[in-house]
C-alpha cells in the first residue's frame, strides 16, 4: 500500500511539475507529496534553466527549496501566480482537511491569495465523509486555550486534543509560536469553518469548505 502511495505521489508531482512555466512565482504548500512536487520542479529548472521563485508555506519547505536551489520570496514581495499543496482528507465537494503537518494557517494564506491553487492526492485522501480518519486542526493563541476550548463546546466535537510534540516534551507549538488543538466532529457541516473562526484566540483552522481549488487525483491522471 504504501509503495502503490509513493507511485500515485510521483505521478501527480509530475504532473505539477509539467505545468511549470519560465518566471513563475509558486506557492508551495507542505507535506510529503508537496515535497516529491518540489523535487520534479527543481529537476525542471535544472534541465532548462528556468527562472521560479517559491513561496513556502512551512520552515521544511523552505529548507527543501534552500538546499534544491530555488529561491525564496515572499507574500509581502509578490503574489504568487499559482499555488499546490497536499491534503489529508478530500470529500466529493472538494471541501478538505489539512494540518497534519501543523502549517494550516500559512497554507490557507497561500490558497487565499493565489489566483489558483493544485491540491495533488493520492487515493488514499479522497473520502465519502470529511472528518471520518483526520480530527481538524485548530491554530490557537497559547494564552487563549481554555477560553477556545470552552467555546468549541459549543460546537458539539466528539473529542478535543492539544497536540503534543514528539522529540520534546510538552506541545507542538507552530511556526507562528501557537498550540494545536485537534478537534474530531462526527459531522462537518458548511458553517464550521466559519463557526471555528469567529471565536476569539484562533488564528485559524485546517478546515477548508468550498475553496476554489483544483483537485489532482492520482486516480484521474
Ligand atoms: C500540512 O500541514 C498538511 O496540510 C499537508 O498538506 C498534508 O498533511 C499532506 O501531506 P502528505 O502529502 O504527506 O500526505
Amino acid at each position: 500500500k504504501e509503495i502503490s502511495n509513493r507511485e500515485e505521489k510521483e505521478k501527480v508531482a509530475e504532473k505539477i511539475a509539467s505545468m511549470v512555466t519560465d518566471n513563475d512565482i509558486i506557492g508551495v504548500g507542505s507535506g510529503s507529496t508537496a515535497y516529491l512536487a518540489l523535487l520534479k520542479i527543481a529537476e525542471r529548472i535544472r534541465n532548462e534553466q528556468l527562472h521560479i521563485r517559491a513561496i513556502p508555506t512551512s520552515q521544511e519547505i523552505k529548507m527543501a527549496c534552500a538546499k534544491l536551489g530555488i529561491p525564496l520570496t515572499s507574500l509581502l514581495e509578490h503574489k504568487p501566480n499559482w499555488t499546490f499543496d497536499g491534503a489529508d482528507e478530500i470529500d466529493f465537494s472538494h471541501n478538505m482537511i489539512k494540518g497534519r503537518g501543523g502549517a494550516m494557517f500559512k497554507e490557507k494564506l497561500l490558497i487565499s491569495s493565489s489566483p489558483r491553487t493544485f491540491i495533488i492526492a493520492d487515493s488514499s485522501k479522497m473520502v465519502s465523509k470529511l472528518g471520518s480518519r483526520f480530527p481538524v486542526p485548530v491554530e490557537i493563541f497559547p494564552d487563549a486555550l481554555v477560553h477556545v476550548d470552552q467555546a468549541l463546546q459549543s460546537l458539539s466535537p466528539v473529542e478535543i486534543k492539544l497536540r503534543m510534540a514528539q522529540g520534546k516534551d510538552g506541545p507542538v507549538i507552530t511556526e507562528n509560536g501557537n498550540l494545536i488543538l485537534d478537534v474530531r466532529f462526527d459531522n462537518i457541516p458548511d458553517n464550521l469553518e466559519n463557526a471555528i473562526k469567529s471565536i476569539t484566540g484562533v488564528i485559524e483552522s485546517g478546515l477548508f469548505m468550498h475553496y476554489e481549488v483544483l483537485i489532482l487525483s492520482s486516480e484521474e491522471l
